[in-house]
């Protein structure tokens, strides 16, 4: 049976696996694993870090990609989602779906006959949880009991796939945001069914001021892409929660901070942070190309 990534649950199971191979090709990726493969990226929203490292990773892999923007395939306007998806099948070997909506990410992968992944929607963005796992692997040796804070959009698709990830790999985590955007409770309730297992723990939190003993500080945009119309609000609720000096000397002396990219300076985190030495942005963003070979190389058996 063929398998997706539409959510890190997909790969519950697989996780260090996955993560152990990203870093075995990252020393060596002169194995063309997927030799004449052909990978198909539909993208409904902007990007430079996935759709790059996705197209470099397939070509690192042997394989050849073909990108396709809202201009070309407009799913579910021009075409339903269930036509698309059977006739890529066709042609392609894998799927890649950036896409407004999450539930359009799992239509596509219930009617496609090739694995599809998902390269970020409302929800969840699970490539990139991927790689900045690696990272903490890279930097810290281990992730089991590692201590994470994530500061800022409690409801955003990374925050979501940080509990889940977290809760996966062992780690504890907390997620610091203003009520109004803490997670959405299915994910709150995965990742405490899935805690509940292991033995990492889970704390949502409004406090600012909880980052100590945090191995990790991270944060995402205030406004994601899709939300641009509620930006002026959304700014004024997450005044207070930039990642600063005084926020980031909480945490452990030798914690490393996280951002997806792209970044907000000023707004979630200072430039002196982001750019600062406990921050491993460019490892995250490079990671990304080595994750997702992983990923690809996993899902096509
Ligand atoms: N982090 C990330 O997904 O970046 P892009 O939006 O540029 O792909
Ligand atoms: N939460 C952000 C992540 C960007 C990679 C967004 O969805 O826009």
């Amino acid at each position: 049976m063929k398998k997706d990534l539409v959510s890190i649950l997909d790969v519950k199971d697989e996780i260090e696996e996955i993560i152990d191979l990203a870093i075995k090709i990252k020393e060596d990726s002169s194995e063309p694993r997927l030799k004449g493969k052909w990978l198909a990226m539909i993208f409904e929203k902007p990007s430079a870090r996935t759709r790059v490292s996705f197209d470099v990773g397939i070509s690192k892999l042997g394989g050849h990609s073909i990108f396709l923007g809202m201009e070309e395939i407009q799913l579910g306007k021009r075409e339903p989602i269930q036509d698309v998806a059977l006739v890529l099948s066709r042609y392609v070997d894998i799927i890649v779906y950036r896409a407004f909506k999450n539930e359009n990410v799992y239509e596509l992968a219930r009617n496609a006959t090739v694995p599809v992944i998902n390269g970020l929607d409302d929800k969840e963005h699970p490539c990139q949880v991927m790689a900045d796992l690696m990272t903490i692997k890279e930097k810290k040796g281990e992730l089991n009991k590692l201590n994470f804070a994530f500061i800022g959009d409690g409801n955003s698709n990374m925050a979501h796939s940080y509990l889940l990830g977290c809760a996966i790999t062992g780690m504890n985590i907390k997620i610091i945001s203003p009520k109004k955007y803490w997670p959405s409770s299915y994910y709150i309730k995965k990742a405490e069914e899935i805690a509940r297992k292991g033995d990492s723990k889970i704390e949502i939190i409004e406090d600012v001021n909880a980052v100590s003993n945090a191995d990790i500080v991270a944060t995402d945009a205030w406004v994601s892409m899709g939300q641009e119309l509620e930006r002026e609000q959304r700014v004024k609720d997450f005044d207070g929660y930039t990642v600063d000096e005084k926020i980031m000397s909480q945490a452990k002396p030798d914690a490393i901070f996280m951002h997806c990219m792209p970044i907000h300076y000023g707004k979630e985190v200072t430039k002196d942070i982001a750019h600062g030495k406990q921050s491993v942005i460019f490892d995250e963003a490079e990671n990304r190309l080595w994750a997702q070979m992983a990923i690809m190389v996993k899902l096509l058996g």
